[in-house]
């Protein structure tokens, strides 16, 4: 499965142009399958309708645990590293996972959990939210994970978008020196979703939390429930390839998350595909992906893609920055990791404490680096390849959306010459295009446009749950057959790609991605705000600020309180991970005749470029502007 020079890439990448669906099955011939195809793929990006391997049965869990026992079930799969560095650490073998994933599979079906139930999970990064996913998988139920930054309210959308049934989450969860209440969080979501039955609670604070009788039960009495009725192994449900694995909810350029939708069959062969390639992971190699499984990059490249190529995977609890800026390398010389899996904004941020950090950090395990969540500038590049990579290390910029299930543009690993700050080349089988604004085509190189994907790949969203019209609109009418990304793209004389960022209102903050229709939404249901408009700013460590310009006639005079409660109400309406850093209160927005507020306008005061900002003539008070630029923080 693994391409190994690029004149074998050159070839894989051409047949899986030329011959998409003989490509794709000999690649989906590396798994396991309760039945085979009938046809490989039907599609088309106008309703949107895609299928793979349609009539194929399988069970994404028999190819991420079972099928490894035999050879491999002494291998450890997780190697967890919890938040405090003097708490020990857990090693969890293929087989070891595998009977707690059957166990948990077996609780949630004593708990009425069947095929097809939503099933809600809010929980820290421990071990049992791999489980908890993975028994989801096991039995059939679609998973819907929510990072544990979002807030009650936050929860509550995701719940009743999905219509859960029953909820996973912890007592509480630690983060550096903080605790966070997870519990107490569902219990506020909770009385606002009457769906919920059931919601079971791992102990990991021990925090004091309310159960509720006949609906919280703890997952450790749970468990011994099924230990006592010695119900071990728990049958793999056999799922249609096209049956909905899971559902992430994502932030768009309008109105509220979308529940975007993966399908078992499709999935798990482009995760594993793109893991086994991009970085050309060996047997017996540790590799340590960064992210949280709240994302995708968590669901694709830390639970099921790597699982299913038999990986040893690092997964930790904590924060980069506690008990101290060393803690990622300390992880990577404890564990001997070989392959780390970060993004920018954590390593602009371990930059920013200076070399003296990493002395005598054993770093020399490392063979293989990787980057993902927002486009990596050249500094911060050069820091990870030279201080992190001693020069040594190819390092994977892998370009890719939630939507997308996988990697998409990226080097691979060792076999790809790579370009600072470049995603450089698609993998095999996906066949991107850049567009103009009116959607024609800009061939050839040393261009920038619209990017596109132009035909269907295995790990591609189906649809946005419950509403497949809002996937139609959202990413298949801006331009007519094609699949629409939201981001801005360069390439270079030599074919390479470079993301510039997005062309939508999406912000990337710290690698997390806040629609600013959203964060105005919040803004706006604070009491003494009239109307708000919010941009991004470049940040030297998030990547992105979040500036909000505010019309505020009731701040009573009072503005530096004013700002704590807009950004409580942020926080209380979307979470921590949505606050602005900047609020800048104004008397009018810029707006065109016609009432649409021009944001370019303010993305440039934001972005403290106010030498030229365009034409204002058709703004309904030009004055306003004025007013806004002279105020800017
Ligand atoms: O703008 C791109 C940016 O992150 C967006 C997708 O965000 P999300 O769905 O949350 O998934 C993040 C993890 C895959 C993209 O539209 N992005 C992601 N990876 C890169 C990137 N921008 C530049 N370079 C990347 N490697």
């Amino acid at each position: 499965m693994q391409v190994k020079t690029f004149e074998e890439y050159q070839q894989a990448y051409t047949k899986s142009v030329e011959q998409p669906e003989q490509f794709w099955e000999e690649i989906a011939n590396h798994f396991q399958w309760k039945k085979k195809w009938d046809k490989v793929l039907e599609w088309n990006f106008k309703e949107p309708n895609v299928k793979w391997f349609q009539g194929a049965t399988l069970n994404i869990t028999e190819n991420c645990l079972d099928r490894h026992l035999e050879k491999n079930g002494d291998t450890p799969a997780i190697i967890w590293e919890p938040n405090d560095p003097t708490e020990d650490h857990r090693v969890l073998t293929y087989k070891q996972l595998h009977d707690k994933v059957c166990q948990f599979a077996n609780v949630l079906k004593n708990n009425g959990a069947k095929k097809g139930d939503r099933i809600c999970i809010y929980m820290p990064m421990v071990p049992e939210l791999a489980i908890a996913v993975l028994a989801c998988a096991r039995i059939g139920a679609v998973h819907s994970v929510v990072f544990g930054g979002f807030s009650a309210q936050s929860i509550a959308d995701r719940i009743k978008d999905a219509e859960c049934n029953i909820v996973i989450t912890a007592d509480g969860s630690y983060r550096g020196t903080k605790e966070v209440p997870l519990k107490s969080v569902i219990d506020d979501a909770l009385v606002q979703c009457p769906s919920i039955k059931r919601v079971i609670v791992l102990t990991r604070s021990r925090t004091p939390v309310s159960m509720i009788k006949g609906r919280d039960v703890w997952w450790e009495d749970e468990i011994k429930k099924v230990e006592t009725q010695g119900n071990v192994e728990c049958p793999a449900e056999e799922m249609d390839a096209e049956d909905m694995l899971f559902i992430l909810y994502t932030s768009g350029s309008t109105g509220k998350p979308k529940g975007v939708v993966h399908t078992c069959g499709g999935y798990m062969v482009y995760t594993g595909y793109t893991f086994s390639n991009a970085f050309q992971y060996q047997p017996g190699e540790i590799y340590f992906c960064t992210a949280d499984i709240g994302w995708i990059t968590g669901h694709s490249y830390i639970a099921y893609g790597p699982l299913s190529q038999g990986a040893t995977v690092v997964m930790f609890e904590g924060i980069p920055t506690w008990p101290n800026a060393g803690r990622f390398w300390d992880i990577v010389e404890k564990f001997k990791v070989n392959i780390l899996y970060t993004a920018p904004t954590a390593i602009r941020s371990l930059m920013s404490f200076g070399d003296d950090v990493l002395k005598g950090k054993d770093l020399s395990s490392l063979t293989k680096l990787g980057s993902v969540g927002e486009p990596i500038n050249e500094e911060a590049w050069h820091w990870f390849d030279e201080k992190i990579g001693h020069g040594n290390c190819p390092i994977v910029d892998t370009w890719w959306q939630t939507e997308t299930g996988g990697f998409m543009i990226s080097p691979i690993a060792g076999v790809t010459k790579t370009k600072p700050g470049y995603a450089s080349l698609p993998l095999p089988g996906v066949q991107p295009i850049l567009v103009d604004e009116n959607g024609k085509e800009i061939e050839g190189n040393g261009v920038n446009g619209n990017l596109c994907i132009k035909f269907p790949w295995p790990g591609m969203l189906r649809t946005t749950y419950g509403d497949h019209e809002r996937c139609r609109t959202t990413y298949f009418t801006a331009y007519e057959n094609l699949y629409f990304t939201g981001d801005g793209c360069l390439r270079d004389e030599d074919g390479y790609y470079r993301i510039t960022g997005r062309v939508d209102d999406v912000l990337n903050v710290s690698g997390h991605r806040i629609g600013t229709a959203e964060v105005e939404n919040a803004i706006n249901m604070h009491s003494s705000v009239v109307e708000s408009a919010v941009v991004g700013y470049p940040h030297d460590i998030k990547g992105q600020g979040v500036y909000a310009f505010v019309v505020s006639p009731g701040k009573h005079g009072n503005e530096e309180l004013t700002r704590k409660d807009i950004i409580m109400t942020v926080s209380r309406i979307i979470g921590p991970i949505a606050k602005p850093d900047k609020i800048q209160f104004v008397t009018g927005l810029p707006k065109t005749r016609s009432g649409k507020i021009m944001r370019r306008i303010l993305r440039k005061i934001a972005e403290g470029d106010t030498g030229n900002l365009g034409d204002t003539s058709t703004l309904l008070d030009p004055a306003v502007v004025e007013e806004i630029k002279n105020g800017a923080l």
